[in-house]
């Protein structure tokens, strides 16, 4: 990106214009996925990462999205077969793969990509996975190689904010019912980002006094986020 700098030439008494380069603007992604509005933890927590990440980073592009003002379908069979096939599109389906192109540039895009990420029935959010069926696209950000697998959306800083009613640490009685982070590990080590950053606030349905002690303890770990 240049900077239009216009300036007196007082020798040649004229008006003369130059391009300056700016500093590489980093593009940030924030997206939410929770349904309970200005009650959400996840929602809360994103957003102070956000705040954090903007204070650290100058000229810091924020695209926002909300997977539940703005909810995607679910990924139908015509979308998937107009990827390989020359097929005709009614307005509907040409609708849906213009928005699923814009999501999917929107994250390709992206150096950062912070995700507000709410457990619901052990799980992400239906609109969450509506959201990774339109990222995790052949050719894009994965591709099978001869040696299986290969994720294409290397390099980039992903940062989940997790919220989640009960405790699912490693040796809690339900470990073994955590199908979220362990999903959003999966979905992004998948494309290429093996080690998303994660803060859980956890345990948020056990009381309030709990609730307050979790949304703390992951606003300190948004506070102790590196910079950049
Ligand atoms: C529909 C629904 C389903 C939920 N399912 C679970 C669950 O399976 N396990 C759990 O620990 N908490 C569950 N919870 C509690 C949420 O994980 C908790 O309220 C968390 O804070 C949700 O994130 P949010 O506040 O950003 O929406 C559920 C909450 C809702 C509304």
């Amino acid at each position: 990106m240049c900077l239009l700098v216009r300036f007196v030439d007082s020798h040649l008494n004229s008006i003369s214009h130059i391009l300056i380069p700016t500093v590489n603007e980093m593009k940030l992604l924030h997206i939410d996925a929770s349904i309970l509005g200005d009650n959400s933890v996840s929602r809360r927590v994103s957003d102070a990462v956000v705040a954090r990440l903007r204070e650290a980073i100058p000229n810091l592009d924020v695209t926002y999205r909300d997977l539940t003002t703005a909810p995607l379908s679910h990924l139908s069979g015509a979308n998937v077969a107009s990827r390989s096939a020359n097929m005709e599109h009614d307005q509907a389906l040409q609708e849906e793969l213009s928005l699923g192109h814009q999501v999917l540039e929107e994250f390709l895009t992206a150096d950062i990509v912070v995700i507000g990420a709410p457990m619901y029935n052990f799980t992400i959010p239906s609109q969450l996975k509506a959201w990774v069926d339109r990222i995790l696209v052949a050719g894009k950000t994965f591709q099978y190689g001869p040696t299986g697998p290969e994720g294409l959306a290397k390099g980039k800083r992903v940062i989940l904010a997790i919220s989640r009613g009960g405790f699912y640490g490693a040796g809690t009685p339900n470990a073994a019912a955590e199908h979220m982070e362990t999903y959003l590990r999966t979905v992004f080590g998948f494309i290429g980002i093996p080690a998303p950053e994660i803060i859980v606030a956890e345990g948020i349905a056990v009381g309030p006094d709990q609730r307050q002690k979790a949304i703390e303890g992951a606003l300190q770990a948004v506070a102790n986020l590196r910079a950049a």
